[in-house]
């Protein structure tokens, strides 16, 4: 089938939103990805190795031994991709710039060559008028580093600075959309603390001390990409789970607290507020210490954002009194326990709630009032069939969608100041340390062929992108 937005506004067939449904004027309708998982070509144009060309190389660490080599493909086929965000009516991509094609050994001169590909991205998007949201960083940090000590070291912190600068001297132009970390609970607990992801360590203590690099550089940025796009609106995406305690035993509403504070607050806190809360020191001085913290770090990171980007996929109850199990992605809550809800759950295994999209983005705003936001990432793997006829009828996908958008515009009735969304994710991709299995896509992708297909989630996402709301 062809699909025509630009020609064609608002499909036939379909009206206006009810008034009950419609989003605020100008919400920001986009979907999202990331280098690693869908550029492949790790080896064109001069292209330095990150930590996970290296970890995806390592036996045992990526579900059937995949790893990002080739991907979507989308280095060749971007312009490919970009005419079918055009033709799904998207206003936004966000998508994230790999450090090791712009600095191949993490420091020093940009290689134009990855500049480049960047540039003609962000102009091939500005054409199809499509804003871009650039993100500087989805967890593929140049090996040279990693072989210095990569975020567990201070350094890492003023060479991602320096990143942040060169890229938005080149870019800072024409992308007015800036993030600097995705999620850094993932890059330092899932990679130093449990090691499920790249690079692999498990240093309860390190990863700690990795999230406080995490969150220098993100504050080191800031006037970096300040000074070189002074009209830009500049954030920071975090992942948010809302957490509920199983009983109210103290030793529940401890667990809860506790990952609560290592989930949400220490990342959240010290960006908006400059100040790690109490609480929070109080964790560090017992798993890692303080000593790596310098007396001007919180100052920093508490450089003011524009925006706070929310990735949200599903929300914890938990339990406390547990034997410490093995290495965790909560450093120092080895003994909570996750309880099942029963709730249904994605082809990934996370439990589908909804609502707990519209507690968390309304608590964010009460807890700091004023502060806008974007849903940077929110969607579900299924496990996807195409039909006879090459048709993909992911019922599952738009259910998901529908009720997470639904909980968006609770949120906004009840004061959260939400400016957009992005579905995660426009292409079926590398879904990380389970590899191709999880497709997240809106599009499917034959991996064998790099064929695109709309799923029928596109369909009805691009209706309500176009219409500006969701069906009755
Ligand atoms: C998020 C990541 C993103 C993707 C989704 C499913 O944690 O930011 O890259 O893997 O999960």
């Amino acid at each position: 089938m062809t699909m025509t937005a630009e020609n064609d506004p608002v499909p036939a067939g379909l009206t206006r939103p009810p008034a009950a449904s419609a989003f605020p004027p100008g919400f920001l309708w986009g979907v999202a990805t990331s280098a690693y998982q869908i550029e492949g070509a790790v080896g064109q144009d001069g292209r330095g190795a990150s930590i996970w060309d290296t970890f995806s190389r390592t036996p045992g660490k990526v579900a059937n031994g995949h790893n990002g080599d080739v991907a979507a493909d989308h280095y060749a086929r971007y312009e490919q991709d970009v005419a079918l965000m055009s033709e799904l009516g998207m206003g936004g991509y966000r998508f994230s710039v790999a450090w090791p094609r712009i600095q191949p050994d993490g420091r020093g001169r940009a290689d134009v060559r990855g500049l480049d590909f960047y540039s003609r991205l962000v102009d091939s998007l500005l054409e199809k008028d499509i804003r871009p949201a650039l993100t500087l960083y989805h967890w593929d940090l140049p090996q040279a580093l990693e072989d210095e000590g990569g975020w567990r070291n201070r350094d890492t912190a003023f060479r991602f600075a320096e990143y942040a600068q060169l890229v938005s001297e080149a870019l800072g132009d024409r992308v007015k959309l800036w993030g600097t970390l995705n999620e850094p609970w993932c890059a330092a607990f899932l990679g130093y603390g449990n090691g499920i992801h790249a690079p692999g360590a498990v240093d309860p203590a390190g990863s700690l001390i990795a999230a406080h690099h995490l969150l220098l550089g993100h504050g080191l940025a800031v006037p970096a990409l300040r000074a070189a796009a002074p009209d830009a609106e500049v954030g920071i995406t975090l992942n948010f789970y809302p957490v509920d305690a199983d009983t109210e035993s103290s030793a529940d509403l401890d667990a809860a607290h506790r990952i609560d504070l290592l989930q949400n607050r220490l990342f959240l806190d010290p960006v908006v507020e400059g100040a790690y809360p109490a609480d929070v020191r109080e964790h560090f001085e017992r798993v890692s210490g303080t000593g790596h913290i310098e007396p001007e770090d919180e100052k920093i990171i508490g450089a003011p954002v524009d925006f706070l980007g929310v990735n949200y996929y599903t929300s914890y109850r938990v339990a406390g009194g547990g034997e410490p199990s093995g290495p965790s992605p909560w450093p120092g809550a080895e003994d909570v326990r996750f309880i099942e809800r029963g709730l249904p759950k994605t082809g990934i295994g996370w439990e589908i709630d909804s609502d707990g999209l519209r507690r968390q983005l309304v608590r964010i705003s009460q807890d700091h009032p004023g502060l806008t936001m974007y849903i940077t990432e929110n969607g579900a793997a299924f496990d996807d069939t195409v039909d006879a006829d090459g048709r993909i009828d992911d019922a599952d996908r738009i259910a998901y969608i529908d009720g997470h958008l639904r909980a968006v515009h609770r949120a906004i009735a009840e004061g959260a100041d939400v400016r957009g969304y992005f579905l995660w994710s426009l292409l079926d991709n590398f879904e990380w340390a389970e590899g191709y299995g999880m497709r997240f896509g809106i599009v499917r992708v034959d991996f064998e062929t790099q064929q695109r297909t709309p799923k029928q989630s596109a369909l009805w996402y691009r209706n309500v992108a176009v219409a500006g709301g969701l069906p009755d």
